[in-house]
């Protein structure tokens, strides 16, 4: 694997910005990196896409053991991430993440749309104060079916399934009803889990900072597993994006339900940035 440096021009993200609206793009940015990374993001064809993001440190840590979390990722990672919310249509935590960190989850980095929040709260312990249930791009609640009552507008309700979970295809099949096909899965890991797991992402962007923490909550966490043959190797490039670095791993959806395995998809070809 290579490094080179990454930019993103003004006529590429307008680019970007105008894919995002369904619009095409007034020129052709062929195979600018820029390009090749946010284009499948971008851009609207009718299907739903998913792609997760981490933030992390080094050994995978995303928070201290006190759940101090902010900053890890460095100006590059951040900016990153407010590109991703920007080409989304929604974005997904989980109550855990709310409740630690109380994000805005706005678009504040960059220029572009901030994206519906959608917060998934089976048991209603975020506070209705939190910060990203106001502002700009409006958000969703997600509660389980036959919990407390609630009178939220914005409150979408799913059944959970046997382990206890509200099924993340039912989400995403809720969302895509509301016109919200391009969701971006922010964390915590528990909620990212639930989505890789049920083979339902597309792209998981890690981006890793270069700071060791040695403890605390980790970014990625999934089943145990005996064997490394079991283990998820995602096609993947790895992008230096100046303060942090870039890892974008394509998996291929899986439609059956639970997932049969979770197949590795293909990044495209970007002029030897891998
Ligand atoms: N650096 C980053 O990129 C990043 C991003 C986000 C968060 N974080 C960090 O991550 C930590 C929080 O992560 P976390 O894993 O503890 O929590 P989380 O994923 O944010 O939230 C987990 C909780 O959300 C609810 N939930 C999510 N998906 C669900 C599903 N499919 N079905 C039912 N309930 C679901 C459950 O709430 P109930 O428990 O109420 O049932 C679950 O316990 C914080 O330390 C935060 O700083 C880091």
């Amino acid at each position: 694997m290579t490094a080179s440096s990454f930019r993103v021009d003004e006529a590429v993200w307008r680019g970007l910005l105008a894919l995002r609206r369904g619009e095409t793009p007034q020129r052709d940015h062929g195979q600018d990196p820029a390009w090749t990374l946010y284009e499948p993001i971008a851009r609207r064809d009718g299907r739903s896409f998913v792609v997760a993001q981490v933030g992390q440190s080094l050994d995978g840590r995303v928070a201290t053991v006190d759940g101090d979390a902010i900053p890890i990722s460095g100006a590059d990672g951040f900016a990153h991430l407010h590109r991703l919310r920007a080409l989304a249509d929604a974005v997904i935590v989980g109550a855990g993440c709310v409740v630690a960190d109380d994000p805005r989850l706005t678009v504040r980095e960059v220029e572009g749309p901030s994206p519906v929040r959608v917060v998934i709260d089976p048991s209603g312990r975020v506070p209705p104060g939190a910060k990203c249930l106001s502002g700009e791009g409006g958000a969703i609640l997600v509660r389980a079916e036959g919990g407390t009552p609630v009178d939220e507008p914005t409150s979408l309700c799913l059944p959970r399934d046997g382990d206890g979970r509200l099924c993340p295809r039912a989400l995403l099949a809720a969302l895509a009803r509301r016109s919200l096909r391009t969701i971006l899965v922010e964390g915590g890991a528990a909620t990212i889990r639930h989505f890789l797991q049920a083979g339902l992402v597309d792209r998981l962007h890690v981006t890793v900072a270069p700071i060791v923490i040695g403890s605390g909550a980790p970014g990625l966490l999934l089943d145990p597993i005996s064997r490394l043959s079991e283990a998820l190797r995602p096609q993947c490039r790895v992008m230096p994006l100046g303060s942090d670095t870039l890892f974008d791993c394509a998996f291929d959806r899986v439609s059956t339900d639970p997932p049969a395995r979770l197949a590795i998809g293909s990044v495209p070809d970007a002029g030897g940035i891998w």
